[in-house]
């Protein structure tokens, strides 16, 4: 797909299809003039109300004949007040997710005349990584990338960054859409050396040797029933000043979760390729953070194993020694992502970072708490977790705060071990799992994301198809750009 700025007037592109922007609150000035040299359909479709304006609504519009555009689409924005990053990155998928249900050379999108960059930046992002969905493995296409796109008003530095965040969600989205038996430890390892590659970033990969030789029982114990041997990736960005601490990206990378000897029913088993979400964001925001060049360092820690049932599988019961040199009690093998974290979160430690953040599809707990589209947010130090609420406010990307009270934490407590590795009921499970990993940071500021709702859409949505969402990498990257700023 190639993509390019505009400053011309509407009036100007010869294609196959304009998008337009318009609100609930009145036509967006492209809307108005494409209105005018088309004897004002949109306004008659506004008086019918069969366009709203409502946020993702599109309407499509034959252009009359003679036009220098055959079709017209026209997607609502919302209420003006309203517009933020979410907004304007949803409608703009909205309308890349409609045009590639057609086979599409040429599109300009004139959303609006006076976007500022950032809004700019979410569109084209929206654009890029909209059609990203769950056509890997069809032969025959049902998802055409119309051939170019057009954005006007966008500068070439806005169109790069739009261009550089919407591949780094692309590529979050389709590691998370591919499935156990093509994305699994080596491969996800591979695929993100390629990554570290093209974008000069430093990588190190711990094999099953290496993990052994640094003690990292707990993660080591979960892998053991595969014969997939697992991984630790850990991808180094230092676009900052030298020495500084670096922030330390944390991703839960189970690429397959059966559950283990706790097997999964098989309906909760279906998703579970989807398992190692954490880590494939924290790839994707390592890598955008690089492509924007922030002026900050990042460490990316991915912990990647499958969680499978085999005659040396770990099991209920066993004392795991964690590389904190902690003891786990195993009582549920499909809480495994956590006994994962707590060695990646232990190895995070080492590179000193000024605070740690982690990504994990971890609980069904939070998806109970919060619904399908908002993370849970818990943490050790509030003024590290606001600073990820205001990112998160920004971007529009849905993140809310539990509490941490210290009840909770007796709930991992074991008779035996120095912890284990559930709470003493299903109860706040998505909170006893996360004082479960404040077992293994110390006291470096640390915030925990559970995605397990948000990263994975069992239905389409009008800006995503079903499948991956790629959800939080904008919001990292929003971080980063804070630390930068500090
Ligand atoms: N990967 C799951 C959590 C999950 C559930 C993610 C649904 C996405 C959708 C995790 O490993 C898990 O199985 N958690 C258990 C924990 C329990 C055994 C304490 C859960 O949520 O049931
Ligand atoms: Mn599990
Ligand atoms: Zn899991």
């Amino acid at each position: 797909m190639k993509v390019t700025g505009t400053e011309h007037k509407i009036s100007d592109f010869s294609g196959d299809v304009l998008v337009v922007g318009i609100y609930e609150d009145g036509l967006s000035p492209p809307a108005d003039q494409l209105d005018n040299l088309i004897g004002g359909s949109i306004t008659r479709l506004r008086e019918s109300e069969d366009i709203t304006g409502k946020p993702n609504e599109v309407t499509t519009i034959l252009a009359p004949s003679g036009f220098a555009v055959t079709r017209i689409y026209v997607v609502g924005l919302g209420k003006k007040e309203d517009l933020n990053q979410q907004r304007a990155y949803e409608a703009a998928a909205t309308a890349a997710v409609a045009l590639s249900a057609k086979k599409v050379a040429k599109a300009a999108f004139y959303l609006d005349d006076f976007w500022p960059s950032e809004l700019m930046e979410q569109a084209i992002a929206g654009a890029a990584s909209a059609v990203n969905g769950q056509d890997i493995y069809r032969k025959e296409k049902k998802q055409n990338p119309p051939g170019e796109i057009i954005w006007n008003g966008a500068t070439a530095d806005v169109l790069e960054k739009g261009i550089a965040l919407g591949n780094a969600i692309s590529l979050t989205r389709s590691l998370v859409n591919r499935c156990a038996n093509d994305i699994y430890p080596a491969t996800f390892a591979e695929e993100a050396a390629v990554v570290a590659e093209n974008n000069d970033l430093n990588i190190e990969v711990w094999d099953k040797a290496k993990l052994t030789e640094e003690n990292c029982g707990s993660l080591l114990a979960v892998a053991r029933g595969s014969v997939k041997d697992p991984r630790l990736v850990i991808v180094r960005y230092n676009g900052g000043k030298k020495g500084d601490p670096p922030l330390a990206l944390v991703g839960k990378g189970v690429t397959f979760d059966s559950g283990g000897y706790s097997l999964k029913p098989s309906d909760g088993m279906i998703t579970m390729k989807a398992d190692m979400a954490g880590a494939a964001t924290v790839l994707g925001a390592i890598k955008a953070i690089s492509s924007l060049k922030l002026p900050v360092n990042v460490v990316a820690l991915c912990g990647l194993v499958e969680n499978m049932v085999s005659g040396d599988s770990y099991k209920l019961g066993d004392i795991l020694t964690s590389r904190s040199g902690k003891t786990i009690e195993v009582l549920n093998t499909d809480a495994e992502g956590r006994l994962v974290l707590a060695d990646v979160l232990n190895v995070a430690l080492d590179e000193k970072p000024m605070a740690i953040v982690d990504l994990a599809t971890l609980t069904g707990a939070c998806v109970v708490a919060l619904g399908t589209d908002t993370a849970g947010l818990m943490t050790n130090e509030p003024d590290w977790c606001h600073e990820i609420e205001q990112a998160a406010l920004t971007t529009g990307e849905k993140m809310w705060q539990l509490p941490m009270y210290p009840e909770f934490g007796d709930q991992v407590k074991s008779q035996i071990a120095d912890v284990k590795n559930v709470g003493d009921g299903r109860w706040g499970g998505a909170i006893t799992a996360a004082k479960f990993l404040e077992e293994f940071i110390d006291d470096t500021p640390w915030t925990h994301i559970d995605i397990a709702g948000p990263s994975f859409a069992e239905k389409p949505k009008p800006y995503c198809g079903g499948g991956a969402t790629g959800f939080a990498v904008r919001t990292l990257v929003e971080l980063a750009r804070r630390q930068a700023t500090r």
